[in-house]
């Protein structure tokens, strides 16, 4: 970040004071106005709720120029990431700045692997929950809980404890993800196996029983690293805010992903993958397709096309185009090209992007989109499509989680608010309130 000798002037309406206020510059993107000496000096907040124009931090993470549909982690472009690496390698790359050679990542690798195995006092608390439970329930609740079972890498001032909290995370979260799922059918837990890749693994704990051998299919395994690899990290989103902010009271870490967790769950971000299939579903029929159109576009029913529109991008998003190819690999490999639900997500993709309501908003795919009928297709339940985002958001929660950490700048969240509560009142005690 950089102090250009740009500034910009403010003028307070109410009182005439004059202010010069230093804008700072990044690699790229907007630059932006450092208010932080505003109320000192003038005694006024600035007000932006829901962040449309405030940068809460600064981050050498992720890049997204949403006007033109660029997504960047590190510097690359999300779509050579999904086609050449591997996930394990995107993680490195999100957690040390650049990605691995050879002898990095087969270090890197072996750690992640080393670490996938649970505690077995965490199996007998997913069986406090109820079978029906959401997995994003379980999922937030073991998160918080990780911190009770891992007393040696809780402190935050530690970089080597913070390192492995951080391997735990990534490494544990296709584990109590997969046992969710497998609580939730009333089948035993699938252990971890480290001669499989991270993706091959996941779905192995997701699909094996112990009555048979399960062989994992190598179309569908690429097709879940490429997935998780699109859902790394997304910059300054809601949960990895909310990660930011449990995190800057000095939480630790397994409790900041657990509100993170907890945050993605809302059908606005994180559990859209499940809205889309269940929007599908409802539509039922190409030819219902106009009615639905025409209910997104009134103001008066509270439906939206889910999958559509983002508070970034203004353009296609480029985890969409992603995952739009792998859909049809992976239905084409299932033989289910012809599914129902893909035939009407195409059609419906193609009204939306021709209507004028959707072009005048700029609102386009997002990578919810596809994503829920690549699950699908795969057999993985509605219920855990949140939790598959959440698996693969753990490491860009962790790294953005550990940045800060590192920020000798880092002070405590602390957002201030516009009042617009009662004045002050008199107190009337109770025996004589009318
Ligand atoms: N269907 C119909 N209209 C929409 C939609 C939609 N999906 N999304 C936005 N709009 C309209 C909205 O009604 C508003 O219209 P107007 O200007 O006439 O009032 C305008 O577009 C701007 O919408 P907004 O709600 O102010 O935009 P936002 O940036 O606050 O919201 C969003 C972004 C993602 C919450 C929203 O587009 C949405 O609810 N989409 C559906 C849910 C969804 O797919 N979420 C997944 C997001 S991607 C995954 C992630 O990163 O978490």
């Amino acid at each position: 970040m950089s102090k250009k000798n740009k500034t910009a002037k403010l003028t307070i309406g109410t009182t005439g004071q004059e202010l010069e206020l230093p804008i700072l510059s990044g690699t790229q993107g907007p630059d932006a106005i450092d208010v932080t000496s505003l109320y000192k000096e003038a005694g006024v907040f600035t007000y932006d709720p829901g962040f449309m124009s405030t940068a809460s931090c600064d981050s050498g993470i992720t890049y997204i120029d949403g006007d033109k549909g660029i997504l960047r982690y590190r510097g690359y472009d999300i779509a050579e990431l999904a086609k050449g690496s591997t996930f394990v390698e995107v993680c490195y790359l999100l957690l040390n700045g650049k990605l691995p050679n050879k002898k990095e990542f087969n270090e890197f690798n072996r750690t992640i692997t080393e670490h996938t195995l649970v505690h077995e006092q965490i199996h007998f608390m997913y069986r406090g929950f109820p079978r029906r439970a959401h997995p994003m329930a379980i999922l937030s609740g073991a998160f918080a809980s990780l911190s009770a079972f891992y007393h040696d890498s809780l402190d935050i001032n530690d970089p080597a404890q913070r390192d492995l909290s951080a391997f735990r995370m990534i490494a544990k979260v296709p584990t109590l993800a997969a046992m969710a799922y497998k609580y939730s059918i009333g089948q035993p837990a699938v252990y971890p196996r480290n001669d499989l890749s991270f993706s091959e693994n996941f779905l192995h704990m997701m699909f094996a029983v112990p009555a048979e051998e399960y062989k994992v299919d190598p179309v569908l395994a690429k097709a879940m690293d490429q997935i998780f690899i699109l859902h790394a990290d997304h910059e300054q989103n809601a949960s990895t805010s909310t990660v930011r902010l449990a995190g800057s009271s000095q939480a630790n870490p397994f409790t900041c992903i657990s509100a993170g967790i907890a945050s993605l769950w809302g059908p606005a971000h994180g559990g859209a993958n499940e809205a889309v299939i269940n929007m599908l579903e409802e539509i039922g029929d190409v030819k219902n397709i106009p009615e639905f159109i025409k209910r997104a576009q009134d103001k008066n029913d509270p439906f939206r096309l889910m999958g559509f529109g983002h508070r970034v991008y203004k353009n296609y998003d480029p985890r969409a185009a992603v995952l739009k190819d792998t859909c049809s690999k992976v239905l084409k490999a299932l033989g289910q090209i012809n599914d129902p639900l893909l035939k009407i997500a195409k059609e419906l993709e193609k009204i939306a992007l021709n209507d004028d309501y959707f072009v005048k908003r700029k609102l386009y795919p997002n990578v919810d989109f596809y994503s829920g009928i690549i699950y699908k297709a795969m057999g993985i339940p509605t219920s855990m499509y949140t939790p598959l985002f959440a698996l693969a958001r753990t490491v860009g929660w962790v790294a953005q989680w550990r940045e800060m950490m590192e920020d000798p700048a880092q002070r405590i969240g602390r957002p201030r608010q516009l009042y617009v509560g009662e004045k002050p009142r008199k107190y009337t005690p109770l025996s004589k309130r009318k």
